[in-house]
């Protein structure tokens, strides 16, 4: 028998729904979606889970390049297998050498993956870069990593929070650590959504006052909330404790980033401080005996392969819905 928490009903898509009409052309951050346009791409990610084949050949006919400048293996393979999945065709295009823009402009970049490819996902240092890239590309642009933002992951954190616990709206999530891209991402999903998040940091390491101001905003209308701390007490009853590595790709100050973050480890002691039902989540890679501890990511409470499984349904919903509507 599985030691995990079983997943709940409310998982199933509550009805049979197709691609989501979206008012944007790209996804470069959250808020690029309302609140209903949200919704919907977890129903229909939920859908695509669920039953697969009436999909299966909805992207015919249609590329999709994979521009990397950072590595990855969540965000690559499940791009790839996702595009596979949905019978179109992925190219990956390693930019880890160089920068984006260095050898051309990134107007030139732009207009010429436009002619070849119906998509563009792009894993860059600076979001700018991808802002450039959807105002010349025709074609949807996707971040799938920048330093400031993270939304693919966000798609794939409120599906799995969906999944366990049926809804977003009302749930209580804190935050561990660095106030970093993907705590950016997350934090404008669950405020979008209706959810609480505390943010968990030692000073120096809170959100930027623009996403504090974004999320707040966000969380008036929703009926969510977003606090930022430094205390540990604000983990106690929480329904669910995320972290991610103290250090991401593009920081250069690890040492100082060690010392500052070292009691805000997640660990058995901490965990228990939750709600007994909650869960612990992560969008990997762990520094495992950093930010969390073994026990805690490998044990009956942790969600994070969940994760990383839901990150294709959630961006086949979202490539579905912008490529073939
Ligand atoms: N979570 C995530 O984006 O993982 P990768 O860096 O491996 O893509
Ligand atoms: N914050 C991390 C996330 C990796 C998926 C980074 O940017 O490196």
């Amino acid at each position: 028998m599985s030691k995990r928490a079983p997943q709940t009903s409310t998982a199933k898509p509550r009805k049979s729904t197709g691609p989501v009409a979206l008012r944007t052309k790209d996804f470069l951050t959250v808020t690029d979606l309302s609140r209903p346009e949200l919704e919907a791409l977890l129903n229909l990610a939920l859908e695509l889970k669920a039953r697969p084949q009436p999909h299966a050949h909805a992207l015919g006919g249609k590329s999709v390049v994979l521009l990397f400048e950072k590595p990855s293996l969540r965000t690559r393979v499940s791009f790839e297998v996702g595009v596979y999945r949905l019978g179109g065709h992925a190219l990956f295009y390693d930019h880890s050498a160089e920068r984006i823009g260095s050898r051309e402009a990134l107007k030139d970049y732009a207009k010429n993956l436009d002619r070849f490819a119906h998509c563009v996902v792009a894993r860059v240092f600076e979001q700018s870069v991808l802002e450039g890239m959807a105002q010349h590309a025709q074609v949807p642009v996707v971040n799938a990593l920048s330093n400031t933002h993270h939304p693919c992951q966000a798609l794939a954190d409120v599906l799995t929070l969906r999944q366990r616990f049926g809804k977003v709206a009302g749930l209580k999530l804190a935050y561990l650590g660095d106030g970093n891209n993907v705590c950016t991402s997350l934090a404008h999903a669950l405020c979008l959504l209706g959810g609480h998040i505390t943010v968990i940091s030692p000073k120096g390491y809170v959100l930027p006052t623009d996403i504090l101001d974004t999320c707040k905003e966000l969380a008036q209308t929703s009926g969510g909330s977003l606090t930022t701390t430094s205390s540990l007490s604000a983990v106690d009853g929480a329904d669910a404790i995320y972290t991610d590595a103290w250090v991401s790709m593009h920081h250069s100050d690890a040492e100082a980033r060690y010392r500052a973050m070292r009691s805000y480890q997640v660990n058995p002691a901490l965990l228990a401080r939750a709600a007994k039902h909650a869960i612990f989540m992560h969008c990997l890679p762990a520094e495992r005996g950093d930010e969390v501890t073994d026990e805690v990511i490998d044990g009956p409470q942790s969600v994070v392969y969940d994760q990383a499984k839901n990150r294709l349904h959630a961006q086949n919903a979202l490539l579905l819905s912008l490529l073939a509507p």
